[in-house]
């Protein structure tokens, strides 16, 4: 067998993606989402004058493989110098964090990748033949990265550096000032960096949105998607957006093998979205906003049970469970009580914390849910 089809056979179990699978379809109430509160179609294209009658003409055929023109068009909003050629249209954030790491690495190569975190920007670059080190996110530091811890992981293999922010599963927004020596570092030391920002435009204070990194220069690689602060999880359109012609070319090349090209109508109504990206923004924030304050509430009454640090950004918190394995305590809570929360251990998280998603309407429902459950 070829060494990539292997690998990718060898693939272990996407432990989220499985526990999801088990209840994500059949529970009253997630209290554990990652994406924003989502709409019918017909609600986004009403934010459009034209854009109904638009989506009836929609050509069926194959579409332009790196992306159309008017969406990679629209999606370069997002950045202050990046052109339309550095975008290349995936289906889902997912895809795209699948072939960059292929296309990127080789055997024996190494990486360092933000830890706790989303499997796949771990997993995917393993199973690529990287050897992995975690950065290691630090509860106690409010879930921070620390750039001293960041100089003894180098190598002289280190290849790249991955990181998330704002975090899934915590909230965690770096400071200007980290970010501004992490690209540091990474130049100096002739290192890429992968920035999944599929969260950028979610902070709670917009002063505090860090620069793309693909705006930083050509070692940097920027990850987008539709899926989570503008709730369009179901459209499946990602992109990568990169100065970087060497990874840029040799993921368009991988991706003739994977979906070739992306969704005619779900291209279409990405571009919709993205040219009204700040009313669903607008829309997301108010939501999270008013979710926090009911959970800022919630964990004050139950200060015996849980201890949380406040996000700063994104639809996701990693409070911990004080009161025995939380293993246990999402199994019955999801059974008992029809709410769906995720343990950290999908995570390899081995301290008791659990993600929270805030970013769902019926979040006081499900909170009245759970807290009538405890009280039980
Ligand atoms: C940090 C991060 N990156 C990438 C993805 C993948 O996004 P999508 O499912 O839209 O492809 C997710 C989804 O949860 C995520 O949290």
């Amino acid at each position: 067998m070829p060494f990539v089809v292997k690998i990718i056979v060898n693939l272990p179990d996407f432990k989220l993606e499985r526990y999801f699978a088990k209840y994500e379809f059949t529970t009253e109430y997630l209290l554990c989402s990652s994406d924003c509160e989502s709409m019918p179609i017909a609600d986004l294209l009403a934010m459009e004058e034209g854009a109904a009658e638009k989506l009836q003409n929609v050509w069926l055929g194959y579409t332009e493989s790196q992306g159309s023109l008017t969406l990679r068009k629209e999606i370069c909003n997002l950045y202050e110098t990046t052109q339309p050629e550095d975008i290349l249209v995936h289906t889902g954030a997912g895809e795209a964090i699948f072939l960059f790491m292929f296309a990127a690495f080789k055997e024996y190569d190494h990486v360092i990748v933000h830890s706790p975190g989303y499997q796949s920007l771990a997993e995917v670059a393993r199973a690529a033949g990287c050897d992995v080190s975690p950065w290691r996110a630090r509860e106690e530091n409010n879930w921070a990265l620390d750039m001293d811890e960041l100089r003894p992981l180098l190598r002289s293999n280190t290849m790249a550096i991955i990181i998330n922010t704002p975090h899934n599963p915590t909230g965690y927004l770096m400071s200007r000032a980290d970010y501004d020596a992490l690209h540091q570092f990474a130049k100096e030391n002739e290192l890429l960096l992968f920035s999944d920002e599929v969260y950028r435009e979610s902070e709670y204070d917009p002063a505090a949105r860090l620069p793309a990194a693909c705006d930083l220069g050509d070692h940097a690689i920027s990850l987008g998607v539709t899926s989570k602060t503008y709730g369009l999880a179901g459209l499946r359109i990602g992109w990568v957006a990169t100065k970087n012609k060497k990874v840029y070319d040799s993921m368009a090349a991988l991706k003739d093998y994977t979906t070739i090209c992306n969704s005619a109508p779900s291209e279409f109504l990405a571009e919709v979205a993205m040219r009204n990206r700040q009313k669903l923004v607008a829309r997301n924030l108010d939501i999270i906003r008013r979710n926090l304050n009911i959970m800022e509430d919630f964990f004050s009454r139950h200060t015996d049970l849980f201890s949380w640090v406040r996000p700063r950004a994104g639809s996701m918190a990693f409070p911990r469970y004080l009161a025995g394995d939380v293993e246990s305590f999402c199994d019955k809570v999801v059974r008992e009580a029809g709410v769906l929360l995720l343990p950290g251990s999908v995570y390899d998280d081995t301290d008791n914390h659990f993600r929270l998603g805030l970013g769902r309407k019926n979040l006081p429902q499900a909170v009245n849910r759970l807290e009538e459950y405890l009280g039980k």
